[in-house]
């Protein structure tokens, strides 16, 4: 075996992206954001939640070992602010699974599709300034900016034209593409 092989980390194949409806799921939900939001970017000190969770829908993506879902690894949340429009917040993907599978990309296509398929008329967000050319990307606008927590964001509209409505059972396998995998 070489050096190279040895180094290299464990990258699952698979990814599930669907709503979370398990215990489990919905433990590893809160678990992520308080990894990501408290401990990586203290944005909050001890637990993230707040009164937006009693009415969010959770989204989550999680790897999978031998071809069963194992540990969440994505999250997101969608709640319905007004009549009509639903905002997503909350975006989070573990360090380790960041820019591989396009974790982060599909989670917003979930999140915004099935707000959509639940009657939003706009999709919102407050996205972090580095962020902003990601959302971008994916057919999101600039309404303008704004502080929040303390950090500058931006007031953020996704193109619903792009997320078509679907079912809320869908289940999405990712897998990372070879040239993604290749890690240094
Ligand atoms: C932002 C975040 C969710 C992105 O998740 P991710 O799984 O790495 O994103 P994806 O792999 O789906 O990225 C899709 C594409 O966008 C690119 N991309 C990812 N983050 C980007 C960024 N901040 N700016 C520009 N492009 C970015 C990826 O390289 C990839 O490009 P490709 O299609 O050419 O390969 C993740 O970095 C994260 O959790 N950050 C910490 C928490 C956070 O900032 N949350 C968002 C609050 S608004």
């Amino acid at each position: 075996m070489t050096e190279d092989v040895e180094n290299r980390p464990f990258i699952p194949v698979e990814y599930v992206v669907r709503l979370a409806r398990t215990p489990w799921e919905k433990a590893g939900f809160y678990a992520l954001r308080r990894e990501v939001f408290c401990t990586e970017q203290h944005i909050f000190s001890g637990d993230d939640r707040d009164e937006i969770d009693d009415v969010a829908i959770p989204v989550i993506a999680a790897c999978c070992v031998a071809g069963m879902p194992d540990r969440v690894v994505g999250a997101v949340r969608i709640h319905e602010a007004e009549t009509g429009v639903w905002r997503g917040s909350r975006l989070a993907v573990q360090a380790e699974h960041r820019k591989l599978g396009r974790i982060g990309a599909e989670l917003i296509r979930m999140a915004v599709s099935t707000a959509h398929s639940l009657g939003a008329t706009r999709f919102l967000a407050q996205v972090q300034e580095q962020n902003v050319l990601f959302f971008r990307r994916l057919y999101w606008k600039s309404l303008g900016e704004v502080i929040l927590h303390g950090l500058p964001h931006r007031d953020m509209q996704a193109d619903l034209t792009r997320y078509p409505p679907h079912g809320l059972d869908q289940t999405w396998l990712l897998r990372p593409q070879p040239r993604n995998r290749q890690v240094a």
